[in-house]
């Protein structure tokens, strides 16, 4: 992470959003040379230009022939239910009865956690997402645990520990004033310590008492630049229920806003089944969706409304949702979220999709000035795709003949195959072997 490194290849980022900017939003250097400087962008441009310019010794990593973007930001995904992706034949309630909640159960083990912690970290990097918000369980050793795998690789992190006191099993209950205190325990530990962020995390409306729900707006209140993630009307049983549960509300966005956790930080999965007052408050208020494609089509959620969130000025980032998810990929998360937008008779340009796997992600997390570019002076994080992955992928970028057909083949055709290598902070962090 110290001195200076550079890295060339076919260098692609965003000045901003697309939709506001159109082609200007995208910087591109074919033969480009990013710069860092103790892990941090330091200078960008043709590399035949700045590479005399670089000091004798200096480490260029060669990349010619393959892209090189920011490294993708997962706005949303699970730790804990990595060894659940992929569980058969149930839409979300029942789902989490049969298959979720017996293996966050697992994470009362402090060794469990730490070893999924790992593996789901080099999965993280593997897939080339260098930046991730993520629930952990109930118990805290399991946000520990997370932390560390984090910490070890260098990695941003924002996470948290479920809060959870009423219609759930016994094992994973968590009482309301326990889990505040084990919250504001967890914010010391962790929160703005190296790269590494804490988010309350009330899992969703219908798991927490009114108590509990009042509590995590205090804690996301009190504590500055700490997040709240939650999940909000992924699927019509589930919005049914929560009015049920909370029959003062307008609606299911209303239960958390009246809870004070709605605002700048807080990012809520799915909003499938939202309306246009709902957006208009997500708006106003800051807070961000994180659109989970794979993951509602995987649970039969529903389609989510990219283009009415857009034009309400919502935030929006993606998330893979692992393990409701399918794929720790956000490659394959862009193809189905490509998919989602056809169903629903939009598009979704290849452009406006990699803005918001990267610079829009970071928008959506008010970490645009940190991450999500390779604007001078953001952390150094990157991936780098090979157009060439498969065999398939070869054939097809063979007869592309701009930069946007190329990088549609990687959005629809690739996976963690097409990822040859995922650098933190300037430094690598894996290749492919
Ligand atoms: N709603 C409440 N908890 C969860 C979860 O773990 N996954 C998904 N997809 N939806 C949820
Ligand atoms: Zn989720």
């Amino acid at each position: 992470m110290s001195g200076l490194r550079a890295i060339r290849g076919d260098i692609v980022h965003f000045l901003g959003d697309p939709a506001d900017l159109g082609a200007d939003a995208l910087a591109h250097f074919p033969d480009g040379l990013l710069i860092v400087r103790d892990g941090l962008v330091a200078g960008l441009g043709p590399a035949p230009d700045l590479l005399p310019k670089l000091p004798a010794g200096t480490t260029v990593d060669d990349y010619r022939g393959k892209l090189v973007l920011p490294g993708f930001i997962d706005t949303h995904i699970h730790y804990a239910q990595t060894d659940i992706v992929a569980s058969y034949g149930e839409q979300v309630l029942a789902w989490l009865e049969k298959y979720t909640y017996p293996t966050e159960r697992r994470f009362a083990d402090p060794a469990h956690a730490a070893a999924v912690a790992e593996f789901f970290c080099d999965e993280l990097l593997r897939n080339g997402t260098t930046t991730a918000m993520a629930f952990a369980t109930v118990h805290p050793a399991s946000v520990d645990a997370l932390f560390a795998a984090a910490r070890k690789r260098h990695m941003r992190m924002i996470a948290g520990k479920v809060l959870m006191d009423r219609n759930c099993p016994d094992f994973l209950r968590d009482p309301a004033d326990g889990g505040d205190a084990e919250s504001k325990a967890l914010i010391e530990r962790w929160h703005g310590r190296d790269r590494l962020l804490y988010a309350v995390t009330p899992r969703f409306a219908p798991t927490s008492t009114p108590a509990q729900m009042a509590l995590a707006g205090r804690l996301f209140a009190d504590h500055p630049g700490v997040y709240l993630q939650s999940h909000l009307a992924e699927n019509e049983r589930e919005v049914a229920w929560v009015a049920r549960l909370y029959p003062e509300a307008r609606s299911y966005l209303d239960v958390y806003e009246r809870y004070g956790q709605l605002g700048a930080r807080s990012v809520f999965a799915h909003c499938v089944w939202i309306d246009d007052t709902d957006r208009a408050r997500m708006s106003a208020t800051g807070a961000a969706v994180s659109f989970c494609p794979t993951s509602n089509l995987f649970l039969g959620s529903g389609l989510f409304d990219l283009d009415r969130a857009q034009a309400a000025g919502v935030r929006v980032g993606l998330g893979t949702d692992v393990g409701g998810g399918t794929s720790f990929s956000m490659l394959q998360t862009l193809n189905e979220a490509y998919k989602v937008q056809q169903l629903r008779g939009q598009r979704l340009p290849v452009e406006r999709g990699f803005y918001l796997a990267t610079r829009g992600g970071a928008r959506s997390l008010y970490l645009d000035d940190r991450i999500g570019s390779f604007d001078t002076g953001r952390e150094a994080d990157l991936v780098v795709l090979d157009p060439a992955a498969t065999p398939l992928l070869a054939r097809r970028t063979a007869v592309a003949t701009t930069l946007a057909e190329r990088l549609f083949a990687l959005m629809l055709l690739g996976d963690d195959r097409a990822v040859a290598a995922t650098h933190i902070l300037g430094e690598p962090a894996w290749r492919r072997p």
